[in-house]
């Protein structure tokens, strides 16, 4: 490990709780194979203290943070500049402090889905088809937004409340609908993605009771929970014969627009991350 001096650069991940964040672990190890001066800290600011927090770090004390649970909304609302696919989201997971004290505020969430979906289901194009959205919290106004920027032609959101789904509908215009559950399996029909975004199999529960025997043998299917890596969720998606990406692999490709936000130049392609991610979650690299 390269040593840390007095002229590293500094960033972190802010959340709380954090403890079980991984983003340490992942940029950790591309500093360490990048040789870089430089360490990426955890930060917990009281949960009603993110602002304060915030507004200390503003010049540059340090150069960014990753923003996760329950902070993405307030860090947007905490920057100068934003960029679209963060408004979109309304939600900001990158803060990048400026030396002038400006603070900007960046989504790379939604890099990180369409990026899970290249590596592991090659050739999907989201504009191919209509994607379907499992739930209607911060993560899955994060997908639509993602979807919407990426050209999909429709997104449908399914939510066991539909007035949350109808609530993300409204700045997003036509092409982005609320369809109550009891017409998922009409929400299906000619549908290129679906992705779970509830937080139903977390922890190795049943996921989203979504009849994926009904969606097209094309569809490929996504699940951004990823403690277990293989979801009942996902083993259902293969048992339909349908291709699919993980969490793991979406969490792994959010954090390189990060880390070449902070550290200027992209991880480094010889550390294998997502072995390291899965050992530190107990699975089979
Ligand atoms: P996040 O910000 O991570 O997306 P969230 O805002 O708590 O988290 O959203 C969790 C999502 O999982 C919601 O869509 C929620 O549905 P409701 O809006 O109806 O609450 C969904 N969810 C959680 N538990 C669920 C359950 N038992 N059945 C169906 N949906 C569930």
């Amino acid at each position: 490990m390269t040593a840390i001096t007095g002229a590293a650069t500094v960033a972190g991940v802010a959340g709380h709780p954090v403890t079980h964040s991984l983003s340490p672990l992942i940029h950790n190890a591309w500093i360490a194979a990048a040789g870089l001066d430089a360490v990426y800290a955890p930060f917990t600011p009281p949960a009603e203290g993110f602002g304060a927090f915030v507004r200390g770090l503003r010049g540059g004390a340090i150069r960014g943070l990753n923003v996760t649970i329950p902070f993405k909304e307030e860090a947007l609302a905490c920057a100068d500049l934003v960029s679209e696919a963060a408004r979109l989201a309304g939600a900001a997971n990158l803060l990048v402090f400026e030396r002038d004290g400006t603070i900007r505020a960046d989504n790379t969430d939604g890099v990180g889905l369409l990026g899970a979906l290249s590596a592991q289901a090659p050739g999907f194009d989201a504009a191919a088809g209509p994607a379907v959205i499992l739930g209607a919290g911060g993560a899955a106004r994060g997908a639509v937004a993602a979807l919407v920027l990426a050209g999909a032609p429709e997104v449908r959101i399914v939510n066991r409340t539909l007035a949350r789904a109808e609530a993300i509908t409204g700045m997003f215009g036509d092409r982005v609908q609320a369809v109550p559950e009891e017409w998922i399996a009409e929400a299906l029909a000619g549908a290129a993605l679906i992705v779970n975004a509830t937080s139903l199999g977390l922890g190795g529960g049943p996921g989203p009771a979504t009849p994926l025997e009904r969606a097209p043998s094309t569809a490929v299917v996504l699940d951004m929970v990823y403690k277990p890596l293989r979801t009942e969720f996902l083993q259902r998606a293969r048992a339909a014969g349908l291709r699919t990406a993980d969490g793991l692999e979406m969490l792994i490709r959010q954090a390189a627009p990060s880390f070449e936000a902070f550290f200027g130049r992209p991880p480094p392609l010889e550390v294998d991350v997502r072995a390291l991610a899965l050992t530190a979650l107990g699975e089979q690299p």
